[in-house]
C-alpha cells in the first residue's frame, strides 16, 4: 500500500475510528442528554459505502481500524461490515480491526467478532454496582454487559475495560474495579470526561482529574511506568499488586495531541480531523460522485492537510459548557 497521509505537524495518520451509528441503547449522563436527536436515517452511509471508505484509508496506510458509535452493535447488519473488513486482516494490510462497545449486545456477537479477525475489544463500563450503572446509563442493565464480557472472554477475545472517572459517582470504586478487571486478566483504562455536546449537566460536576486519581492510587498500589502502547492515547502503568495494566487517558491534565495518529469518520461520511474541533470534511459527496476513488482520495488528502494541532478543552468554573456542539456519539470517542 501507499505511504500514509502525513499531517501539517508531521504526524502519520495510521488509525481510523469509524462511528457506524450515532445511536445507542443507553444514554450515559456524560455522553448524551436525556432527549437526544439523532442523525437522520436517510443520511446514513450504507455498510458497502462504509467498507469502501475504510478500504480507501487502508490503501493509504491506515493500520488500525476501530468501529465505534454510539453503540456499534446496534447498527443493523453490522457483522456484515466486520465480515467484509476481515479481508484486510487476512491480507495483513490491517494490524488491528477492533471495536469499542458498551457490551449490551456483546454476548450474541462475540463469536462472529472473533471469527472476523477481531482480537481485542474495548468495553465501556464505569461501575460494577447495578444501581449506579442504571443511574449512569439511565436504564442500562449491568448483568447484560457482564454476560457480554464473559462471552467475549470465552471466545478468546482480549477485553479492555474503559471507565470514565466521574466525580462523586465512581471515584470510590476505582480500586475495586481495578482489582476486578485485573483479576479477570483484563487491562483497564481510566478516562477524563471531555466537554463534548450539551448533556444537560455542568461538566465541572462530573470532571475528576486523573492526576488526582493517580496520586490516590499510588498510596494503595505500586505503579510502575510502562512503555507499552496500543496506538491509542492511553499511558500505561503496571499495578504490581494485581499484576495488571492500568491506562490513563488524560486529555485535560496531560494533553497527548502531539502524538495524534488518528482521524474520525461519522456514519454519514463526515471526516473529523480532531475530536475537539469543529472543522470537518464531507467524504460522502466524492464517494458517491464516482466509482473510482480519485475524488475521494483528493478530499481525504485535502482534509488531512488541515488537521489541527489539537483540542482546546477546558473544564473549570468559567468553562462548564461544551467545547464543541456535537456529542461523543457522533464522532466515536
Ligand atoms: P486502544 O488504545 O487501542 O485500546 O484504544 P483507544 O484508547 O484509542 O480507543 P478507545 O475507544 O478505548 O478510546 C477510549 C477513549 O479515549 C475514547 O472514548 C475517548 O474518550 C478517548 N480518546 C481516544 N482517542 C482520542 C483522541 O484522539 N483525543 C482525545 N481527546 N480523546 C481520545
Ligand atoms: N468524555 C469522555 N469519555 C466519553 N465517552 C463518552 N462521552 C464521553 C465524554 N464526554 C466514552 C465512553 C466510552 C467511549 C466510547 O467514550 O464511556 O468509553
Ligand atoms: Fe452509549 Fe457509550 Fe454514549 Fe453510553 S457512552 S450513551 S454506552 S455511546
Amino acid at each position: 500500500s501507499k505511504a500514509p497521509y502525513i499531517d501539517p505537524f508531521g504526524r502519520a495518520i495510521t488509525y481510523l475510528r469509524v462511528s457506524v451509528t450515532d445511536r445507542c441503547d443507553f444514554r450515559c449522563v456524560y455522553c448524551m442528554s436525556e432527549n437526544m436527536s439523532f442523525l437522520p436515517k436517510q443520511d446514513l452511509l450504507t455498510l458497502e459505502e462504509l467498507d469502501r471508505l475504510c478500504s480507501a484509508f487502508i490503501a493509504r496506510g491506515v493500520r488500525k481500524l476501530r468501529l465505534t458509535g454510539g453503540e456499534p452493535l446496534v447498527r443493523r447488519g453490522i457483522m456484515g461490515l466486520f465480515e467484509s473488513l476481515a479481508r484486510h486482516r487476512q491480507s495483513g494490510a490491517l494490524e488491528e480491526l477492533t471495536l469499542t462497545t458498551n457490551g449490551s449486545q456483546l454476548a450474541k456477537h462475540a463469536r462472529d467478532l472473533k471469527q472476523n479477525g477481531v482480537e481485542r475489544i474495548n468495553v465501556s463500563l464505569d461501575t460494577l454496582d447495578a444501581k449506579k450503572f442504571r443511574e449512569i446509563t439511565r436504564w442500562g442493565d449491568l448483568s447484560k454487559v457482564l454476560e457480554g464480557i464473559d462471552a467475549a472472554q470465552a471466545e478468546g477475545l482480549k477485553v479492555k475495560i474503559n471507565a470514565v472517572a466521574l466525580r462523586g459517582v465512581n471515584e470510590d470504586e476505582i480500586p475495586a474495579m481495578i482489582d476486578w478487571a485485573h483479576g479477570r486478566d483484563m487491562d483497564m483504562t481510566l478516562i477524563e470526561v471531555m466537554p463534548l455536546g450539551d448533556v444537560g449537566a455542568g461538566r465541572l460536576d462530573q470532571y475528576l482529574p486523573l492526576s488526582m486519581v493517580r496520586t490516590r492510587l499510588a498510596e494503595r498500589y505500586t505503579l510502575t511506568e510502562l512503555d507499552y502502547r496500543t496506538g491509542g492515547p492511553a499511558r500505561y502503568v503496571r499495578v504490581e499488586e494485581t499484576k495488571g495494566r492500568l491506562g490513563f487517558i488524560t486529555p485535560l491534565t496531560h494533553n497527548f495531541c502531539e502524538s495524534c495518529n488518528r482521524v474520525r469518520l461519522t456514519c454519514t461520511g463526515t471526516l473529523f480531523m480532531c475530536l475537539g474541533q469543529e472543522d470537518a470534511a464531507d467524504l460522502r459527496t466524492p464517494l458517491r460522485a464516482s466509482e473510482s476513488n480519485e475524488l475521494l482520495e483528493a478530499a481525504i488528502a485535502n482534509a488531512i492537510a488541515r488537521k489541527p494541532k489539537g483540542h482546546d478543552f477546558i473544564i473549570d468554573r468559567r468553562h462548564q459548557g461544551p467545547a464543541v456542539g456535537r456529542h461523543m456519539s457522533v464522532t466515536g470517542g
